[in-house]
This record gives structure tokens, C-alpha cells and sequence, in this order.
């Protein structure tokens, strides 16, 4: 049993009912401090999922056409460094086909956005690995903990060089954006990492599930709201990988239908078919929103800590498929999408959180409670 438990189920201990908060022993310390750097990471990776959905939103992906993870940290400091580099931009069709003869001045616009969102990926790693070494060296983490965060380590390279295979996809002949599989797996690998790092984050903090008798059905629910909004975001990003969002811009009907015309046809339709593509997010957000509310009405129902638990996952969801409607009525506006793309992070976030906090359901509060597993 772990201090917090005992000391929660023995408040008298200390003096007073919340005695325990005052008695932080070094061990308790030195978990704050690695929960405080992964919920820092979780930050990083949701500034850059917004970071990037600017990037593609302005069209500025393809601008930087090397994979220079050390030296491309630099941006370019001389005259002759940018028109090399806008000469090798105006080898790609995109500048043919989208941006032809918007001069250097137009290609440096493109080219911040897309550096600063590399930079910002870089930091991220940085962030990761100097306080890992750091942690593993003052020996402040569990051991427990190390094979985790080597994999989380090694998932975040990776995700550098999955973002390169979707940028490399942009220059095909012919092509003016990237790949919609690769971004769908470029955003997916993000999100990943983001999940993995804030679920640990939390057991660090809570390492006890707390006991909730009597809510494994609400903790079902919350599992199956989380798996929906994953699936939801996959939709989301073929949405934005095909740009469908700029067609059918009326809700809740397309085009006057319910199911709008041409639905399923064509080869690969889910993933490449507009009505298609656009329908099935929508009614996946649909889906999500619904199962997510019923959750939070049970847990509503309950009252205490369900009640609790269920709130955030509740107002995230409102919220998202309000910036659903108004990323789609504006005709995709950049600020618009932008936070929506963001929101769906948080969205993520209340569900992990939720289902987190809804470990303990059908524990009942007794001091022979086994540990959890992170
Ligand atoms: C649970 C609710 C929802 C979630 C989790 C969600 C998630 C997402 C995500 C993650 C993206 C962008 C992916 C990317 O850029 O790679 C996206 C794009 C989009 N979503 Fe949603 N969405 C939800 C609800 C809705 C609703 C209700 C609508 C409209 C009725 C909608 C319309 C759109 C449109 C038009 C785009 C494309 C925007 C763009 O090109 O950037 N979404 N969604």
C-alpha cells in the first residue's frame, strides 16, 4: 500500500484530515518532479499538433526540402542560403501548381512556419532526453519506469522521421500536398506518444487506483468513449488529409441530405471518397459525443468522485464538436481548424483522464487493496 493510501485512510496521523499533504517524503518529491516533466512534454506535443496543423493549413510542409536534424536547427544567414533553398523549392510541383512566382518574399512566409514546427520538434527531444539522463542519474525515477521511457524516447525519434516520410510524400510528381495515410500516421504516432507520456504521468502520480465501488460499468463506458475518440481522430485526419472539409459546408445536412449523394462509391471510398470521408467523421463525432455524454450522465448519477471524473470529458466534448460545426461553416478558417486540430488533444486528454481516475472502479476501499500497475 503506498504512502498516499495509508495516509489518506489514516488522516488522524498527521493532525488533521489532510495531514498528509504537509508530509511530502523524498520519494513523494521526486514523483512530482518526473509527473511534472511528462505533463511539460504533453504540452510540448499539443503546442506542436497546433504547430503543424497551421503548417498544413498555410500550405508551408513543403518548404524545406532536406532532412538536416542537426544543421537545419539553423536558419538560413545569408542572401545566397535562401535562394538556394527557394531554387530548390521551385524544383516540386507544388510551387508550379500552387505558388508559382510568389517570389522569395512569399517562399520565406511558407518557410518560418515549417522551421519553427522542426525546431519546436527538436526541442521536444531535447526536453526528453536531458531530464531523462538527468533523472536516471540522481537516480530521482523508479527503475521500474526506465524500459517505458526508453520506449517513449525511441517513439519520439521515430516520430521525426515519420513526419520526414510524409513530407518526402509531398514531392512525387504531379502531388501538391502530402500523403493523407502518412499524415493520418504522422498525427497518430503523435498522439501515441502524447497518450503514453500522460498516462504514466498520472500513475507516477497516483500510483494507488483509488477504490470506486460499484463503477465498473462507468469505467467500461469511459474506455469505450476513449477508443471513440481515437477513432474520431483518425477520421479527422483523412478529413484534413483530402481537404473534404472545404466542400459540403452546411450542417447538419450535405448538400440538402442527410447521407449525402455519392456516399461509398469508388475505389478506397473511407479514405479518399469526400462525401464519404466527411459523413463518416461526422457521424463518428456524433458517436463519440453521444457515448461521452451518456458516460458523464451516469457519472453524474453517481455523484462524488464519478461526478468528478466525468465532468471534463463532458464540457471537451461539447466543445470539439462546436469547433467541428464552426471548422466546417468557415469553410475550414485557419484559426478556426487550428484550435479544433488542438482541441482534439484535449479532448484525449479528459478521456485518458477520466478512465485514469476510474482505475479503482469495483475496488472497494480496503487496506489489503492490491498495488495497481502503472
Ligand atoms: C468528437 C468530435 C471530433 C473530433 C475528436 C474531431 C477531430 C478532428 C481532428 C483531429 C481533425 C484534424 C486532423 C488533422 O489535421 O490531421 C479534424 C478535422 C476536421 N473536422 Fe473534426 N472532430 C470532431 C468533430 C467534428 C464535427 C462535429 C465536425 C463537423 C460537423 C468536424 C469537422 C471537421 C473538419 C471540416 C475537419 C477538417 C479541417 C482541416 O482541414 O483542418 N469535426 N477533426
Amino acid at each position: 500500500m503506498s504512502d498516499h493510501i495509508r495516509a489518506a485512510s489514516s488522516p488522524s496521523r498527521h493532525g488533521s484530515e489532510h495531514g498528509w499533504q504537509h508530509a511530502v517524503t523524498p520519494q513523494q518529491r521526486n514523483r512530482i518532479l518526473v509527473a511534472t516533466w511528462m505533463f511539460t512534454l504533453c504540452f510540448m506535443i499539443l503546442v506542436m499538433v497546433m504547430l503543424g496543423g497551421a503548417t498544413r493549413l498555410t500550405g508551408s510542409g513543403l518548404s524545406i526540402m532536406e532532412w538536416a536534424p542537426l544543421m537545419g536547427t539553423l536558419p538560413p544567414a545569408s542572401q545566397t542560403e535562401w535562394e538556394r533553398l527557394y531554387a530548390l523549392y521551385q524544383k516540386i510541383p507544388q510551387y508550379a501548381l500552387v505558388n508559382h512566382g510568389f517570389g522569395l518574399d512569399g517562399f520565406k512566409h511558407i518557410f518560418w512556419l515549417e522551421w519553427t514546427h522542426r525546431l519546436w520538434g527538436r526541442l521536444i527531444g531535447l526536453v526528453l532526453l536531458l531530464p531523462l539522463i538527468f533523472l536516471v542519474v540522481t537516480r530521482r525515477i523508479e527503475r521500474s519506469l526506465i524500459p517505458r521511457l526508453i520506449l517513449i524516447f525511441v517513439l519520439g525519434g521515430l516520430q521525426g522521421a515519420v513526419g520526414w516520410f510524409m513530407v518526402a510524400s509531398g514531392f512525387f510528381p504531379d502531388s501538391t500536398a502530402v500523403s493523407p495515410y502518412r499524415l493520418v500516421i504522422h498525427l497518430s504516432f503523435a498522439l501515441l506518444l502524447y497518450s503514453a507520456l500522460l498516462w504514466t504521468a498520472l500513475s507516477v502520480l497516483n500510483p494507488e487506483p483509488r477504490p470506486l465501488s460499484g463503477t465498473v460499468g462507468l469505467r467500461r463506458m469511459s474506455a469505450v468513449t476513449l477508443v471513440l475518440v481515437c477513432i474520431t481522430i483518425i477520421a479527422g485526419g483523412f478529413v484534413a488529409g483530402i481537404h473534404a472539409g472545404l466542400d459540403y459546408n452546411t450542417f447538419p445536412l450535405m448538400d440538402g441530405r442527410l447521407v449525402p449523394e455519392g456516399y461509398g462509391e469508388g475505389h478506397r471510398a473511407m479514405f479518399e471518397n469526400i462525401p464519404t470521408v466527411q459523413f463518416d467523421h461526422r457521424l463518428l463525432a456524433t458517436l463519440t459525443a453521444l457515448t461521452a455524454l451518456l458516460t458523464g450522465l451516469i457519472g453524474f448519477r453517481r455523484g462524488g468522485n464519478a461526478r468528478r471524473a466525468v465532468l471534463p470529458l463532458m464540457v471537451a466534448v461539447i466543445l470539439q464538436y462546436a469547433l467541428g460545426i464552426a471548422t466546417l461553416l468557415s469553410v475550414v478558417a485557419v484559426p478556426v481548424a487550428v484550435v479544433h486540430q488542438g482541441m482534439a488533444v484535449l479532448l484525449l486528454t479528459a478521456a485518458i483522464v477520466t478512465l485514469h481516475s476510474l482505475r479503482g472502479a469495483g475496488r472497494t476501499a480496503s487496506i489489503n487493496a492490491p498495488a495497481s500497475s502503472h
